[in-house]
């Protein structure tokens, strides 16, 4: 049987996908817009082979957790299904960042699982299929098979909930800075966040914003407006983790490190520093300044105390093959 493999990357979302109007088929309450990050990458290979009793899963260099492992496996059945093959699947997959921080390693994971385990099964699905496919891994992941500024489009269906591309990587200049300061693993997924997202007393009134959200997104980066674009992202943060903090149970992704840089970035504005933030579901923060800028932003951060690891991620590339297995 082939072997093949994908390296996909992670994304960040300016509107937040949190909620869902069925569990099941992961299907979101609100459309998304993201950025393909650069570099943020999960490398994946993928064989089916009659030569296997099981699926093994290795996920940098370790095991993983059972249920982390169930939804790697339920994934491989869909792959099954679609394909028709019947083997049992060696997955061998690494992250180039710490998983389970905020950063959307169940986007780039799903993703690439996606592509390495339906090329390895001889399938050659087309950019929609394979969103509507790694969708079902894990949302976000649906945004990540695309290359630069991209839509998850606000459907019903799982035939129609998919994430297409809204500009190219080219079309702007600008940069995701993460600011990394624990590599600790968050105690809850969002995958079950999700499910508590409606308890929020102010979940609806989010929901009702988010067309118009979305519409001026869309409007900022095609006049590449980034004074606009920025204040519009950190109040949609801002929003989506009052969701967070208000569902029960509630959520706290915070840490001081965070917080010190969210307050920092208004600081660093008044001195002339265009910056702004966004933050996920984990403690590490992304800051978003324009090419220009990115020196100056990665020498502040240099100062911080607790700064563990500085990534620049530009405008990047979708979900690709690659010709180095990783077995
Ligand atoms: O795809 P999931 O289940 O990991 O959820 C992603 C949730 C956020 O990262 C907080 C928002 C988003 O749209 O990426």
């Amino acid at each position: 049987m082939k072997k093949a493999t994908a390296i996909a990357p992670s994304n960040i979302a300016f509107t937040k996908y949190w909620g869902r109007k069925d569990n099941i088929l992961r299907l979101p309450t609100n459309g998304s817009i993201s950025m393909t990050l650069s570099d943020l990458l999960t490398t994946t290979t993928v064989e089916f082979s009659p030569d296997y009793q099981k699926d093994q899963v290795t996920i940098n260099g370790g095991g993983i957790e059972e249920g982390e492992a169930k939804r790697v496996i339920k994934h491989l059945d869909r792959v099954r299904n679609l394909s028709g093959i019947n083997f049992k699947a060696k997955v061998v997959s690494k992250n180039n960042f710490p998983a389970g921080t905020g950063l959307a390693s169940s986007a780039s994971g799903f993703a690439a699982l996606t592509l390495a385990a339906t090329a390895a099964a001889g399938l050659n699905l087309s950019e929609k299929d394979l969103s509507i496919l790694a969708r079902q891994g894990s949302g976000s992941a649906c945004r990540s098979i695309l290359s630069g500024f991209v839509e998850w489009l606000d459907r019903n269906t799982s035939q129609t909930s998919y994430a297409v591309q809204i500009f190219p990587p080219d079309w702007w200049d600008i940069a995701d800075v993460v600011a990394i300061f624990t590599e600790e693993k968050k105690d809850v997924s969002s995958n079950v966040g999700h499910k508590a997202a409606q308890t929020s007393p102010f979940f609806k009134t989010r929901i009702v914003r988010m067309k118009e959200k979305n519409r001026k997104f869309k409007e900022f980066i095609k006049e590449r407006n980034f004074d606009k674009f920025g204040q519009l992202l950190e109040q949609e943060a801002l929003e989506f983790h009052a969701i967070t903090l208000t569902q029960t149970p509630y959520l706290i992704y915070w840490t001081p490190g965070t917080l010190t840089t969210m307050k920092l970035t208004r600081v660093w504005r008044n001195e002339g520093l265009e910056v702004y933030f966004t933050v996920d579901t984990g403690q590490n923060i992304h800051l978003f300044v324009e090419g220009k800028n990115i020196k100056k932003l990665v020498s502040e951060l240099k100062k911080l105390d607790g700064i563990k690891n500085i990534i620049v991620n530009t405008p990047g590339e979708g979900t690709r093959l690659s010709g180095n297995h990783l077995f």
